[in-house]
């Protein structure tokens, strides 16, 4: 499939989990990626892994809480490749330092908050800003934000990272609002349990068997999940797709917030 020849996508976190999956996606679809990612070394593996596969890809080392790592990120694609059409905003501040302290509203640390916020909602933002006046200046383009169910529903845990997920979906809603008429359509997804580091990284097991019991189908999401459906987005195919939030995860917020106990209840 080379629905994407031509195109030129950014994708941030492209250096482990959904985004590596997404940039490898785009780049067999025929599009050229720039890899960002504030890991270096996980941003050159990952772009030289595609290189090696005959795809077009360059890295770019860029924490997206630094509007001028963003800058540079965006104009690495107009530099390299002529032009930018795609974004993928995907990189979230995940690391079980940050997630470990992320519990209660009652104990949330103001500073801490400010940087969860930073990189997940003001990084998805300035990464637009950057990105937008190409896209403009090619006619359009698509912007794609993972936000997660976490944005859709409130767990006992995790209400900054929650909160920072919710508010992409406004974002999400803004983008598509400002520039739909000049060609450029935003749209979100929600992503439920999928298989990366960030998971096994700030999961226990149990709470992992939790979270695949409430799963409808058999298997857990994979970053592929997630991939075929930015790549989806981004087509000409999804043309009238835009300003919307769309779940990816197997049913987890499809039924009764019962259904565990009622699986027991019927004995499975
Ligand atoms: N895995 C899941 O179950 C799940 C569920 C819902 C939503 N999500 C969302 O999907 C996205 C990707 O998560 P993942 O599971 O693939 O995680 P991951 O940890 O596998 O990958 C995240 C990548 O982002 C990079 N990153 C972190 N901070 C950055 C920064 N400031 N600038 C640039 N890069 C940075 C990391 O280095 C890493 O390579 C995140 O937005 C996450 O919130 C994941």
């Amino acid at each position: 499939m080379s629905n994407l020849r031509n195109k030129v996508a950014v994708v941030t976190g492209a250096g482990s989990g959904i985004g590596r999956a997404t940039a490898r996606v785009l780049a067999e679809r025929g599009a050229a990626v720039v890899v960002a990612d504030i890991n270096a070394e996980a941003a050159d593996k990952a772009a030289v892994e595609l290189r090696g596969d005959g795809l077009r890809a360059v890295a770019v080392t860029a924490d997206v809480s630094d509007e001028q790592q963003i800058r540079q990120m965006t104009d690495t694609a107009v530099d390299t490749f002529g032009g930018l059409d795609i974004l993928h905003n995907n990189a979230a501040l995940l690391t079980p330092d940050v997630l470990a302290r992320d519990l209660r509203i009652t104990d949330i640390d103001g500073d801490l908050f400010a940087r969860v916020l930073r990189v997940n909602v003001l990084g998805y933002t300035l990464a637009a800003k950057h990105a937008i006046p190409h896209m403009l200046a090619r006619g359009g383009g698509v912007v794609v934000n993972t936000s997660s169910v976490a944005g859709l529903q409130a767990e006992i845990v995790r209400p900054m990272y929650g909160t920072s997920k919710a508010a992409i979906l406004g974002l999400t809603r803004n983008i598509a609002t400002q520039y739909g008429k000049q060609g450029i359509r935003a749209v979100g997804i929600a992503p439920g349990t999928i298989l990366t580091p960030a998971l096994s990284d700030n999961l226990t097991p149990e709470q992992q068997r939790a979270m695949t019991r409430h799963t409808l189908t058999p298997r857990m999401g994979t970053p592929e999940d997630i991939a075929f459906l930015v790549a989806f987005l981004v087509s000409d195919e999804a043309g009238y797709i835009t300003g919307t939030t769309i779940t990816v995860d197997g049913g987890f917020t499809a039924h009764f917030p019962t259904y565990s106990e009622d699986l027991t209840a019927i004995g499975e």
